[in-house]
């Protein structure tokens, strides 16, 4: 078990959840406990409520287009049916929608109760989860509506992983690689020495929890994204508006993927990053065996979905882009012609003078 408490609420990766989250509630004092699981994960969740003297387990169907205002209120409503009081404790188990909308359930739910994540997917342990941001698509961007508010606790569920298909597993490794960019040190370079090995082998309590200390440390100096946090939208400007773009086809792990490229690529041009450094980042994705090419060929169509970002100012997209492993600079205003340019060198393969 590794516990961080660098953000004031412990963040536990664990291979005995339920043990930690019973003595957790114990330990609280919680009056009552309240489950709410993505559907896929009901069958763990039902093993962990029994756990907690036979708490109530609400599931839901979940999944990226669901992640809307009418599952939100479903949610609502049920916790309202539950009998939900200030002194109950909300689990939320699942993956990186299930923190995000039970996350925002739970802050606006009886103006809010107390929120403990249980992460079971490699996205929600090393992003989704860790933050306090929580939220909602609407049809006009991803995560418009929502809410900033930390849990009381975050529970990282280490055999979920085995559970989890490889495919899931590789998308989740693209927010550890954008971290291992932030951070540009020992977690990069451990990312480029495991990704020849197969995934079962590799040491998962360790790699989830340097990767959840690089996002502590940027959250913990902007909790409310005020500034500095945005480097931990490197690849997701690009990424969301590929996935928007997409219809949600292109999932977010894969447009992070592509995203990272083109944040590469954009740096480029923008006399930012080496060429070395690019390829670097470039080398490690495609050993992951995450996607680098977008099968969209509309530039303009993703410029379009670009606009709808959150995190805009004035306007005017800002972009976050690497200056090096371990230097990433955001807050960046760029003319439209280089992002399309760069949108359309991600939709071919890359070549020898990729990011000359
Ligand atoms: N997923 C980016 C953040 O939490 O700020």
């Amino acid at each position: 078990m590794t516990r961080i408490d660098d953000l004031g609420y412990p963040i536990v990766v664990t291979s005995n959840a339920p043990a930690e989250i019973a003595a957790f509630s114990k330990e609280q004092g919680y009056r009552r406990v309240v489950v709410l699981c993505d559907r896929n994960v009901e069958a763990g969740a039902r093993a962990l409520a029994a756990r907690l003297r036979g708490a109530a387990v609400l599931a839901f169907p979940l999944g990226e287009r669901r992640k809307t205002m009418t599952t939100l209120t479903r949610v609502l409503n049920a916790l309202a049916s539950a009998g939900v009081e200030r002194t109950t404790l909300i689990l939320g188990v699942g993956g990186g929608v299930a923190c995000d909308v039970f996350g925002f359930a739970a802050a606006t739910y009886a103006r809010g109760v107390p929120f403990a994540a249980v992460a079971t997917s490699l996205v929600a342990m090393v992003d989704a989860a860790i933050g306090g941001k929580t939220g909602v698509n609407l049809s006009s961007g991803k995560n418009l509506a929502g809410v900033f508010r930390d849990p009381v606790a975050v529970f990282c569920d280490l055999p979920s992983l085995g559970r989890l298909h490889e495919r899931w597993l590789r998308e989740g490794l693209a927010e550890v690689v954008k971290h291992g960019i932030i951070e540009g040190g020992e977690l990069f370079e451990s990312l480029e020495t495991l990704a020849p090995h197969p995934l079962r082998k590799w040491p998962w309590e360790t790699v989830v929890a340097d990767s959840i200390r690089v996002k502590a440390m940027v959250v913990a100096d902007d909790r409310l994204e005020r500034g500095a946090r945005e480097v931990l939208n490197l690849g997701h400007t690009f990424g969301h508006a590929i996935e928007r773009a997409s219809r949600y086809r292109i999932s977010h792990g894969h447009g992070l993927s592509i995203g990272l490229r083109a944040a590469g690529l954009l740096a480029r041009r923008t006399g930012r990053f080496s060429r070395a450094e690019h390829l670097r980042v470039l080398s490690l994705l495609t050993l992951l065996r995450l996607p680098l090419v977008s099968p969209l060929s509309d530039a303009r169509g993703i410029v379009r979905a670009m606009e709808h970002d959150k995190k805009r100012r004035n306007g005017r997209v800002r972009f976050v882009l690497p200056r090096a492993l371990g230097d990433v600079e955001y807050g960046i205003d760029v003319p439209t012609r280089p992002v399309a340019a760069v949108l359309r060198a991600v939709s071919e393969p890359i070549h020898e003078r990729e990011g000359r």
